[in-house]
């Protein structure tokens, strides 16, 4: 199986239908992303596939071949994304377990949707925070697409 993960091609030998968290995780020690409820509902496990937020626990590492997978450890070199920099100033994290899922959710957000509304942010973060961190991250959204 060839892989392009964070703009670098790699080369498995996996069964196809590997959830695409354990190779990020186990195989290529992408550790950022976290596993969480392994059903698709938490969004723990968010990455990037041709740039569209995508639960990798739930994507057979078969269906991703030739697409180009971004995970938060690829999402800006000096992990100074827009996001990245509106998170640290609006100190979103409690926990910190589901905020590489949060921003990665919410970088693909911004890349399709510029300016989204609270309505549009609530409607497309349908991540879990077990810390409730809600407002903080609309608010970081907010600010990274230059609302405040
Ligand atoms: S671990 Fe993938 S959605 Fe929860
Ligand atoms: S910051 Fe703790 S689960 Fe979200």
């Amino acid at each position: 199986m060839r892989l392009t993960v964070n703009g670098r091609e790699v080369e498995l030998a996996v069964e196809a239908d590997t959830p695409l968290l354990w190779v990020l995780r186990d195989w290529l020690n992408l550790t950022g992303t976290k596993f969480g409820c392994g059903i698709g509902r938490c969004g723990a496990c968010t990455v990037h596939v041709d740039g569209r937020a995508l639960r990798a626990c739930t994507v057979p590492v078969g269906q991703v071949e030739g697409q180009r997978i971004t995970t938060i450890e690829g999402l800006a070199a000096a992990a100074d994304h827009p996001v990245q920099r509106a998170w640290i100033a609006e100190q979103v994290p409690q926990c910190g377990y589901c905020q590489p899922g949060m921003v990665m959710a919410a970088a693909a957000l911004l890349a399709e949707n510029p300016d989204p509304s609270e309505d549009e942010i609530d409607a497309s973060i349908t991540n879990l925070c077990r810390c409730g961190t809600y407002p903080r991250i609309r608010r970081a959204i907010r600010r990274a697409a230059g609302g405040d």
